[in-house]
C-alpha cells in the first residue's frame, strides 16, 4: 500500500471488538494507513463483525452489498478497494463468506490480527479472495501495537480470549477458541505504556475474564485477582474494573480484592442468564440461582457498595411462564443497577439451536419487555439514590454543552458536571444533584480543586 493509503474501520458488537479495532488500527498506521471516516476515501473497509447477536451475519452481508457498490464506482474511476471481514462472523463464516460475496478480498479471524498488514497486501496483490480463520500458536498480542490516542483516559486492555465453557446458547467457544490467558508481564507492559499515554482507567477485557491464568512472573498461573493487585502498584493508574466474569470463576481472592483494593472499582458485571435451575441446567451454566445468590451476599459482605450488573436471556428453549418468573424473582431479589436482556436467538452449530422447544417470537418479546420494565425501573432506582451523594468521578471527555465535561462515578454511571478542562483525567469529588435512567449530573464540590 502506499503511504497515503486510507482505512475505513466499522466495528460491530462488544467491547472486546473496539480493542480489537483499535489495535488493528495501530497496527496498519505503522504500514501507512490514516483512517478515514468516509468509505468512499477508503482503499481498504474493514468490517470488525460480532456473531453473539442474532442475523448478525445477515447484516455483514447487507453492509457488503452496499460495500460492493462502493468498491464498483472507486473501480470505475480507476481505484481499488480492498474490503477486509475481521471478527467472528469472519471466523464462522470462513470460506462460505467469498462463495456468498466474492468481492471480499480478505476473510480474518480475531486470531490472526497481527498479520493483517501482510493479508492485506497480500488481498492486493493477488486479487483473489484469501480466508485466514485458523488459531495460529504465535501470541499475536505480542505483534499488536498499543497506543492510545492523544486525551485517552480510559482504555480497554484484553488480558484473557476465548472460552472453554460451552453455554448451550454461545458461540464464543466456537468463533474466539479455548481460554488463553496472556503473561502477567506483557499486561503489566501495556497498562504502563497506556498510563504513560494519560489513560488512567483501565478495563481488563476476556470473554471469561475471572478465569485468567496467566504467567506469572514467578512462571506459575497468577489469578485475576493477583494480576489486579499487581496493576495496582502503577501509579499513574487511578481505577481497574474487568468484564465479562463467570458466576463459577468469582473465587476467593477476587472477591477479597472488591474489599482490599482501592483502585478496583466497585462494579461488577457477573451474568446468571436465567432464574429457573432447569434452563440453567440445559444452558450448560454450572451454577444454580441459589449459588448465584449466595455468591452475592458473599461479593456484597466484602463490598457492600458494589454495583451489579447481568446478562439475561429470556425464551431459551424449553422456557415456560414458571421459569421466567423465576428470572424476574432473581433479578428482585438482586437489585440490579445495570443489566443486558437479550431474547434467545438460535445460533448455528450450538446445541442451544437445535433443541426442540423453541419459545414462540411473540412469548419471547412479551418475557422481554417485562423484564426490561423491571430492569429499567431498577436502574433508575439505583442512579435516583446517588443523589445527595458526593462521588469520586474520573473526567474522562468534554461533553456536549460548552464548559461541561462528562466523567464515570465509580459505579460506572456517565457524570454530566461544569468543570473546566484541566479536569479531565483527574478523579474529582461531584455532588450528585440530579438523576436520569442512563446519567447522573453533579456539581464540583471545590470549583477550583487543588491538583494533586
Ligand atoms: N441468544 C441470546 N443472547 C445471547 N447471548 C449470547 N448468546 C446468545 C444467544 N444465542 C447473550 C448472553 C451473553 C451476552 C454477551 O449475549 O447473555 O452473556
Ligand atoms: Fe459464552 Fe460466556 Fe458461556 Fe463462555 S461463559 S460460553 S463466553 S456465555
Amino acid at each position: 500500500m502506499t503511504a497515503a493509503s486510507k482505512i475505513y474501520v466499522k466495528t460491530f458488537g462488544c467491547q472486546m471488538n473496539v480493542y480489537d479495532s483499535q489495535r488493528m488500527t495501530e497496527l496498519l498506521a505503522a504500514h501507512g494507513f490514516a483512517e478515514t471516516a468516509a468509505v468512499e476515501e477508503a482503499d481498504v473497509v474493514l468490517l470488525n463483525t460480532c456473531h453473539i447477536r442474532e442475523k448478525a451475519a445477515e447484516k455483514v452481508y447487507s453492509d457488503l452489498g452496499r460495500l460492493r457498490q462502493v468498491k464498483e464506482a472507486r473501480a470505475d474511476a480507476g481505484r481499488q478497494t480492498v474490503i477486509a471481514v475481521a471478527g467472528c462472523v469472519a471466523q464462522a463464516e470462513g470460506a462460505e463468506m467469498l462463495r456468498r460475496a466474492p468481492f471480499v478480498d480478505l476473510v480474518v479471524g480475531p486470531q490472526s490480527y497481527h498479520r493483517l498488514g501482510e493479508l492485506l497486501a497480500r488481498a492486493k496483490w493477488e486479487r483473489r479472495g484469501i480466508v485466514e480463520t485458523g488459531f495460529p500458536e504465535e501470541d499475536k498480542f505480542a505483534a499488536l501495537p498499543t497506543r492510545a490516542p492523544p486525551g485517552t483516559v480510559t482504555a480497554f486492555l484484553t488480558v484473557q480470549e476465548g472460552c472453554d465453557k460451552f453455554c448451550t446458547f454461545c458461540v464464543v467457544p466456537y468463533t474466539r477458541g479455548a481460554e488463553f490467558s496472556r503473561p502477567v508481564i506483557d499486561v503489566e507492559a501495556e497498562a504502563c505504556r497506556l498510563a504513560e499515554h494519560g489513560v488512567r482507567e483501565i478495563t481488563l477485557l476476556g470473554q471469561n475474564v475471572n478465569a485468567y491464568h496467566g504467567r506469572g512472573p514467578d512462571s506459575r498461573p497468577w489469578s485475576l485477582a493477583q494480576l489486579i493487585a499487581r496493576l495496582a502498584k502503577l501509579g499513574d493508574l487511578k481505577r481497574i474494573r474487568y468484564t465479562t466474569s463467570h458466576p463459577h470463576d468469582m473465587t476467593g481472592d477476587l472477591i477479597a480484592a472488591h474489599r482490599d483494593e482501592a483502585k478496583l472499582m466497585p462494579y461488577l458485571h457477573l451474568p446468571f442468564q436465567a432464574g429457573a435451575d432447569r434452563i440453567l441446567a440445559a444452558m450448560n451454566r454450572k451454577h444454580t440461582a441459589a449459588d448465584y445468590l449466595r455468591l452475592i451476599a458473599r461479593i456484597r459482605a466484602a463490598r457492600p457498595d458494589i454495583a451489579l450488573s447481568t446478562d439475561i436471556i429470556v425464551g431459551f428453549p424449553g422456557e415456560t411462564e414458571t421459569d421466567f418468573a423465576a428470572t424476574l424473582a432473581l433479578v428482585e431479589q438482586v437489585g440490579f443497577a445495570q443489566a443486558y436482556a437479550f431474547k434467545f436467538s438460535p445460533r448455528p452449530g450450538t446445541p442451544g439451536a437445535t433443541l426442540c422447544d423453541q419459545v414462540e417470537e411473540n412469548a419471547k418479546l412479551d418475557r422481554l419487555h417485562r423484564l426490561q420494565d423491571l430492569l429499567e425501573r431498577q436502574q433508575t432506582a439505583f442512579n435516583l439514590a446517588c443523589i445527595g451523594k458526593t462521588l469520586p468521578v474520573l473526567f474522562a471527555r468534554q461533553g456536549r454543552h460548552p464548559g461541561q465535561l462528562v466523567g464515570r462515578s465509580p459505579y460506572l454511571q456517565a457524570v454530566h458536571t461544569t468543570a473546566p478542562s484541566s479536569l479531565l483525567g483527574d478523579v474529582v469529588e461531584v455532588a450528585i444533584v440530579g438523576a436520569g435512567p442512563n446519567s447522573l449530573s453533579g456539581a464540583l464540590t471545590r470549583p477550583e480543586p487543588a491538583k494533586a
